[in-house]
């Protein structure tokens, strides 16, 4: 091994400790590791580190509505985590949780040095207060009717019916999503970083190779709108770190959630012989890079390089952000089945067959990736099982039983063995890049090179045939070599096959060095008899995940959201008459250009025709829609919205996003039939 190793620090995203890892999240945990597998593959000092992300307002929320104390609810949620991550395969060297002793000393300290330096400032600013739980209310937990098209129970800053924004403080009848009750403003002091203070440090830096091209692009838009100021304290009641000498007032959690990155490393090296300093002080020759989602960039691309250059820390090598996951080309969705939790896949599926299919899939771009169910299938059962695993089945059995276990003293086809070593170097350059797509075609076209061999030369036949033990020898001994090349490659991949095969073979595979081992063919080596690998993947399994999430979403869902929604005032039976409920078919649904959460359905109610926008993108595919049987309030006056006019409503249940379920009438009803 070379002594010039790099020393390398990296990072995936802390998930909240509120709610379970799902394969969402596990795009990037497996993203990164098999990138620090491969660094640690070539020899290089490679640590990966990760905590959960224990602060905030919803953690919070969520520990008092499940009746236990904040500490209580972190404490089971990290055990969750940390045993998904584990049996999915992801090698961390430390996980910790951003509430840590180490976590409240950097955050005190980073807040201390950006403070003395006049980076932070304070004043005083109104907020939504809900007066009968007693706290502030973020954005998100206050709800109302919009002021622009008047639909109802609208979250936050948009609405999800017409798509316009506004601020909380403009919704009509605005109430808590928490007590029910109306917020009142009230006004606070908070702290603010002062972001542009970095403006010529940030256009450096993300000027730099730090960031992928288009990320690079983005960026220029926001210093174009100009850098703001950034809230980071919150008032209490609060569950995080209270500010030094600020009593009632704590850090935001999104200020020490990056922190947690450094204080998860200080909790490595206190239990090793590593050095904090070495990999965070302003010349450490060391590298540092975050694996993140592209939703999380303004924190990472500005917020955090901003915060470490300030307290007089490093700044990262480089930020890769990733796209999201969706499922059968939609994304995830509890009542589709495809809201799936890593233990729900853990329970049917092997954890390399999604590492794979993630792999196959990857590349270094911040593009959204489709899990498709069916091509998952395929993929797996061909080119792993198919092409890799069958190359030692089919040679392994007459080398223990004809040859007792030792493979050739030589090697039957040099130059196709040479052409396997030698695409070490590109597989190696994909993993570096994040090429994992490439480099997994890359892996299984020298696959079918190998299968191909097997096909011509048919050890299966020559074994028939007498005096002919030397060409059988030969021809199993090299596909087995093949077959360790393509595992060696394959091992930041599926590490615990990689590990059977290592002992299968008795060489390194796994163990650092494996990969320039492979420059040597093996010779006159004694083997194990082989060991069922890996299985195929069987539709059941793929189809009992889908029914379990199903179930599990369709529970989540009557367990209802947050809190429910209070019952409207009661009218009269007369004013109920006014609503013309009617039975309407869905003729056509399309997809709207520019309109992130509406569907326009044309709608037949027995013989008229009407246009209906509907917000119920995220719930529905279109081609799912037509033909479909729902109610309308038939004489809602025409509204006029931005992508044109919609002559009534359709009625839906459940608190919006992918969650919720159209009314449909049962077998009978028909188009324009008045309900009542
Ligand atoms: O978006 C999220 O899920 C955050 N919990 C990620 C935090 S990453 C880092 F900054 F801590
Ligand atoms: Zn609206």
């Amino acid at each position: 091994m070379s002594n010039n190793k790099r020393r390398i620090l990296v990072t995936s995203a802390l998930p909240y400790a509120n709610g379970p890892i799902h394969l969402g999240h596990l795009v990037e945990y497996i993203q990164t590791d098999i990138w620090v597998r491969y660094q640690r593959l070539t020899g290089q000092e490679c640590y990966y580190v990760c905590a959960d992300d224990a602060h905030g307002t919803p953690i919070m929320l969520r520990a008092d509505d499940d009746g236990i104390t904040p500490e209580q609810l972190i404490e089971r949620i990290g055990r969750e985590h940390r045993a998904d991550f584990a049996d999915f395969l992801i090698a961390f060297d430390n996980y910790h949780t951003t509430h840590s002793p180490e976590n409240r000393h950097y955050s005190e300290l980073i807040y201390r040095r950006l403070n003395d330096h006049g980076h932070i400032s304070r004043r005083t600013i109104k907020q939504a207060f809900d007066p009968e739980k007693g706290i502030f209310l973020p954005d998100r937990f206050i709800k109302g009717q919009c002021p622009r098209c008047g639909a109802v129970d609208q979250y936050g800053d948009n609405c999800e019916v017409c798509g316009s924004t506004y601020s909380p403080t403009d919704l009509i009848n605005p109430v808590s999503a928490i007590s029910g009750a109306a917020p009142i403003e009230r006004e606070s002091e908070h702290f603010f970083f002062r972001l542009g203070d970095f403006e010529n440090m940030l256009k450096v830096w993300t000027g730099g190779e730090h960031l992928q091209p288009e990320v690079r692009n983005k960026l220029q838009e926001w210093f174009h709108v100009g850098l703001q100021d950034w809230d980071i304290s919150r008032d209490a009641p609060y569950f995080g770190f209270e500010i030094p000498n600020e009593p009632g007032k704590y850090f935001y959690v999104w200020l020490d959630a990056p922190i947690g990155y450094m204080a998860s490393f200080k909790h490595l090296c206190d239990r090793s012989d590593l050095s904090f300093d070495e990999f965070w002080s302003p010349d450490s020759s060391a590298e540092l890079y975050h694996f993140i989602g592209k939703d999380i960039l303004y924190f990472h691309a500005l917020f955090w390089p901003a915060m470490l250059d300030g307290a007089g820390f490093r700044t990262p090598s480089a930020v890769f952000a990733h796209g999201f996951l969706t499922v059968n080309g939609h994304k995830m969705s509890k009542s589709r089945g495809t809201f799936i939790t890593a233990r729900t896949y853990l329970d049917q599926l092997n954890p390399e067959y999604l590492r794979y299919y993630f792999a196959a899939k990857l590349n270094n771009r911040v593009e959204d990736l489709d899990l498709n169910i069916d091509d998952f299938v395929l993929r797996v059962n061909s080119d792993l099982v198919g092409k890799v695993v069958n190359i030692a089945s089919r040679c392994a059995g007459f080398i223990t039983k004809r040859f007792d276990g030792y493979l050739a003293t030589e090697v039957h086809d040099t130059p196709l063995y040479r052409e396997f070593a030698d695409a070490g170097v590109r597989i190696a350059q994909c993993y570096e890049d994040r090429q994992y797509s490439r480099g997994m075609r890359e892996i299984m076209a020298l696959a079918d090179q190998a299968n191909r061999y097997i096909a011509d030369q048919k050890p299966w036949e020559i074994a028939k045939r007498v005096g002919e033990d030397r060409l059988l020898h030969d021809v199993c001994s090299m596909g087995l070599n093949l077959f360790r090349v393509l595992v060696t490659y394959l091992s930041p991949v599926i590490p615990a096959t990689a590990n059977k095969v290592e002992a299968f073979l008795d060489c390194d595979i796994v163990t650092p060095g494996g990969w320039n081992a492979i420059q040597r063919p093996l010779t006159n080596h004694r083997i194990n008899p082989f060991k069922h690998l890996l299985r195929r993947v069987e539709n059941t399994q793929v189809e009992a995940m889908i029914e379990t999430s199903k179930q599990t979403g369709t529970i989540a869902a009557k367990a209802g959201p947050l809190v429910a929604d209070p019952i409207a005032a009661s009218i009269s039976i007369d004013e109920f008459n006014k609503v013309d409920l009617r039975i309407a078919r869905i003729t056509k649904a399309e997809r709207v250009e520019g309109a992130d959460k509406l569907l326009k359905l044309s709608l037949d109610l027995g013989g008229e025709n009407r246009t209906v926008f509907a917000g119920i993108k995220s719930a529905y595919p279109p081609e799912d829609l037509a033909g479909r049987y729902t109610v309308v309030v038939a004489n809602l006056a025409p509204r006029k919205m931005r992508f044109g006019v919609s002559e009534g409503m359709v009625l839906a249940a459940g608190p919006g996003g992918k969650d919720l379920w159209l009314l449909s009438p049962d077998p009978g009803a028909q188009p324009g039939m008045r309900v009542k």
